[in-house]
């Protein structure tokens, strides 16, 4: 961690205005195919490296004491691409939980999932919800896996989830979505980054994300590093949060 890092975190909850490091990332991890494509590589390779970036990160997010880390891996719109792509990253992703179920577990990381597991391959979800059973109990970094994730499609689920429980002529309050939300007792995302150039959500966590801060990277997610992080990190440390009122 570099001085001023560790100078900021080190002054979290100290008292004395919000805490410096942000209890809730996301990442918006995009420029996968155009790492690859600018090797002359296939799309793929790009995302086998993406990969061992998202694991380094979540090293890097443990370490530094980030309590949640979402990582946008697949959205709702990502079934657009080929066929040829899609099943690769599916692969991708049930091959990586299978064999780093190891790295979660010996590091104490709890692993969750938001989007919507019934529009998954069957084994991708299956081994999904073998990860979320075998790391609940861990409370050290929880890491949130958004795959077949969309916004959108959230909150659509969210509202059927309540009009089931809907009882009367009961309305519908912020509070009572929130709870019907995919992980309702995650707090919501503070910071929220984005690899890769574009300054767009792509629908990722858009209710949560109505007060977080906003970070864009020109780097492709396969290039980022630890230190990109904590540049992010010291952005976050910087600003003035006001949640719409007056300092
Ligand atoms: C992000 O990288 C990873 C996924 C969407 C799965 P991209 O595949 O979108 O990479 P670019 O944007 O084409 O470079
Ligand atoms: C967002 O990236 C989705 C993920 C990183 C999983 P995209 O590459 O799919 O987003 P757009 O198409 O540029 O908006
Ligand atoms: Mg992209």
């Amino acid at each position: 961690m570099t001085d001023a890092l560790s100078a900021l975190t080190r002054s979290a909850g100290q008292g004395g205005g919000p805490p410096a490091l942000p209890v809730h990332v996301g990442i918006i991890m995009d420029g996968n195919g155009r790492w690859a494509e600018l090797r002359k590589k296939p799309r793929s390779s790009g995302h086998r490296e993406g990969l061992r970036t998202a694991k380094t990160l979540v090293k890097a997010a443990l370490d530094l004491g980030i309590k949640v880390l979402s990582l946008y891996a697949f959205s709702t719109e990502n079934w657009k691409r080929t066929g040829e792509e899609v099943a690769f990253l599916m692969d991708l992703i049930g091959r990586h939980l299978k064999k780093e179920e190891k790295f979660y577990r010996e590091n104490r990381i709890r692993v969750v999932h938001s989007g919507d597991p019934a529009g998954l391959p069957e084994r991708v979800a299956g081994d999904l919800g073998d990860i979320r059973r075998l790391t609940a109990a861990y409370d050290g970094l929880t890491v949130n896996l958004a795959i077949n994730y969309g916004g959108r499609d959230e909150i659509v689920r969210g509202v059927n989830r309540w009009l089931k429980g809907r009882e009367g002529g009961e309305s519908l309050t912020e509070e009572a979505l929130s709870r019907c939300l995919d992980l309702p007792d995650l707090p919501e995302p503070d910071l929220i980054i984005r690899t890769g150039g574009e300054s767009r959500l792509s629908n990722f966590l858009l209710w949560g994300s109505a007060y977080a801060e906003l970070y864009f990277s020109d780097k492709l997610w396969p290039d980022w590093t630890r230190s990109d992080l904590e540049e992010a990190l010291k952005f976050y440390a910087a600003r003035d949060r006001k949640f719409g009122g007056l300092k």
